[in-house]
């Protein structure tokens, strides 16, 4: 059993999360995409909405073999890859300028849980500018997120606007 965990906040998921995940199907029998509390953040959804928008949106992805599941962490990503029993941490890399960042971070994941792989996914190119501190900002000022994010997230961010 080939087991990956996808860590993130993703807030909100965007579909550049998405691409990665489809990306990611075909090398792992299970991926655990893995929403991170981090309580020193202000989030504009709760890990529990988080967690909510990636399990309505998940039934979309065709998965094939590939098992997906959605889970919530506080702490290490490493540790709780290593809890989860997965063998590879999955990350996207869009530009060159996401490589410097990463690749300290799965240095210092390495160097925590040894056993286990980071893996990196280049984002398809449409999606190369998306993040989703980006989709809040431009969406908080009025401006449209539409195609970067599924619909549902849009939906849910007008609902939490009110607009
Ligand atoms: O979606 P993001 O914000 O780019 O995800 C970053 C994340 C959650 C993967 C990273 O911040 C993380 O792993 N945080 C958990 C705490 C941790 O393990 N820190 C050490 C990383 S080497």
């Amino acid at each position: 059993m080939r087991r990956a965990l996808f860590p993130g906040s993703f807030d909100p998921l965007t579909n550049g999360h998405l691409d990665i995940i489809k990306r990611s199907l075909p090398l792992f029998d299970e991926i655990i995409i893995a929403v991170l509390n981090n309580p020193e953040k202000e989030p504009m959804f709760s890990v529990e909405e988080r967690c909510a928008i990636i399990k309505e949106v998940l039934p979309d992805v065709k998965n094939g073999d590939c098992c997906l599941r959605v889970d919530s962490f506080s702490g290490l990503t490493a540790d709780f890859a290593a809890e989860k029993g997965a063998a590879a941490i999955i990350r996207g890399i869009r530009a060159v300028g996401d490589y410097e960042y990463e690749l300290r971070m799965s240095m210092m994941n390495r160097r925590l849980q040894p056993e286990i792989e980071t893996v990196f996914l280049t984002a398809a190119e449409e999606y190369s500018f998306v993040s989703s501190s980006l989709m809040k900002q431009v969406f908080e000022l009025g401006g449209r997120v539409s195609g970067l994010v599924p619909e549902l997230v849009e939906e849910r961010m007008r609902a939490k606007f009110g607009r």
